[in-house]
């Protein structure tokens, strides 16, 4: 397994624990030692347990020596970063470099297994690398292997998966990559490479529009009065519609749905197809995070001088990934218009300290809350769903609350003497009286 990342690592321990013998490589010394010592260097629920267990049995090591992950390996899989690059597209610079080094490495025939999301043709770039750079004419062989693994429920969902898709131009190595798949009992496709790539683009970004759909519709939902939260439940109860993803918020962000739906939109634009769906997808995605700003300054005016409570900054729960997460532009948007900012995240406060500036943060909501004037829910862990809001509210300087993920009861909300602003929600409660605390400066600029 080269890279051990999210995929990388999850894959290979659950590889592992199927009983196959696993040699994880990464070209990350500190995380490689990190593992070699048993530390799991991200939060992925049931992984520590899962990789110790493996380790101790033999069947799962980890190495920076490509030499000896490769030698004698029956499959190597690339599970590398393929993030965005600078026009939007999928930046192959590592799994170019993952395919070389495998090739360099090769001591017999192989399969390589495409396990990152890389663009529509790369099955035939990594071919052409390998025959360019192998020692010896090996037999060997690519397969698109595309991974729909969730971050935060990664192991159920490799043990569980809807289905495997392998994508490749000589149906045997496909089928040799099934057979690793044949004991978790899931359906099955079997494709050309293209067309195994594409489904892996064409499923994320269906998944992207489908939250940017619902966000658009509670847009629409908070002018003319209706509540997007029964509008998306009356939907999914039709099959054909179904109810995942279609939960109105701030906004789907991670390391996957938005560099994907640009990757697929800057293909299709230099191919000569009009993406609009894609580019809308986009823009509402945008708008969504940058209506904090604007709901904040419905009620302060502005917002210079408040202080603001983020809540959450992984960009979903159960994971400490911060990639293109909403809070990170949601921050940045909050400061650039003059608000101090404190935050709070059960998980990805290292890498926050790592990424924000000028943020304090918090050792638990509580604290995060003292001297607020406007609390934002940005991430919705299960643990603010049962937070002591009478205490939250104890704390603050004003009460209003930006239930950015529409996880609380607005009427409870308002009955604890919150101004409660949801997503797609009417905003019922906004004539109730708040005791707003206005800056000097915001009042000056509202007159
Ligand atoms: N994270 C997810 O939920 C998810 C889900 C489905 C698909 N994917 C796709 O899987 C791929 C990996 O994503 P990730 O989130 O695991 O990335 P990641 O950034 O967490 O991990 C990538 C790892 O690869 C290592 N690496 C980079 N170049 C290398 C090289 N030449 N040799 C060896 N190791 C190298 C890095 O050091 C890093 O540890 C991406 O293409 C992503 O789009 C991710």
């Amino acid at each position: 397994m080269v890279g051990a990342g999210y995929v990388g690592l999850v894959t290979s321990a659950c590889f592992a624990d199927l009983g196959n013998r696993v040699i994880c490589i990464d070209i990350d010394a500190d995380r490689i030692a990190a593992l070699q010592r048993g530390r799991i260097p991200i939060f992925e629920p049931g992984l520590d347990e899962m990789v110790e267990r493996n380790a101790s049995a033999q069947r799962l090591a980890f190495t920076t020596d490509y030499g000896a992950g490769v030698a004698g390996a029956e499959f190597v899989f690339i599970a590398v970063g393929t993030p965005s690059g600078a026009a939007g597209e999928a930046d192959m610079r590592y799994s170019e470099a993952a395919a070389r080094s495998i090739a360099q490495s090769a001591t017999g025939p192989l399969t390589i297994v495409n396990k990152s999301t890389m663009p529509i043709g790369a099955g035939d770039t990594i071919t052409n690398i390998v025959r360019q750079e192998l020692s010896e004419p090996y037999p060997f062989h690519v397969v698109c292997n595309p991974e729909f693994l969730r971050e935060g429920s990664a192991i159920g969902d490799f043990f569980n998966p809807d289905r495997i898709v392998l994508g490749a131009n000589d149906r045997e190595a496909a089928e040799r990559v099934a057979d690793l798949y044949r004991p978790l009992g899931a359906p099955m496709l079997i494709t050309d490479m293209r067309t195994a790539e594409m489904v892996k683009y064409a499923s994320n970004a269906f998944l992207a529009a489908k939250i940017s759909f619902i966000n658009e519709i509670a847009g629409i939902c908070e002018r003319l009065g209706a509540d997007v939260t029964q509008v998306a439940q009356g939907m999914g109860y039709d099959r054909r519609i179904g109810r995942s993803f279609l939960d109105a918020g701030l906004g789907y962000g991670g390391s996957c749905f938005p560099k994907d739906v640009r990757a697929l939109e800057y293909m299709a634009s230099i191919h000569g197809s009009h993406p609009q769906l894609l580019r809308a997808v986009m823009e509402i995605n945008r708008d969504v995070r940058r209506s904090v700003i604007q709901k904040l300054r419905g009620v302060f005016g502005g917002l210079d001088g408040q202080v603001v409570g983020v809540l959450g900054l992984a960009f979903k729960p159960n994971t400490d990934d911060l990639r293109d997460a909403p809070s990170l532009e949601i921050v940045h948007l909050l400061q650039t218009e003059g608000a101090t900012v404190r935050a709070f995240d059960p998980a990805a406060m290292d890498h926050a300290k790592r990424t924000l500036s000028n943020v304090y943060f918090a050792s638990d909501p509580y604290d995060m809350a003292r001297g607020c004037d406007a609390i934002v829910l940005v991430t919705e862990w299960n643990e603010f769903k049962e937070l002591d809001m009478a205490r939250v509210a104890d704390v603050m300087r004003s009460r209003v609350l930006l239930d950015g993920r529409n996880i609380y009861d607005p009427d409870e909300m308002a009955r604890r003497g919150f101004r409660y602003i949801g997503m797609g929600r009417e905003d019922r409660h906004a004539d109730l009286p708040v005791d707003l605390h206005v800056g000097d400066s915001a009042m000056s600029r509202t007159g």
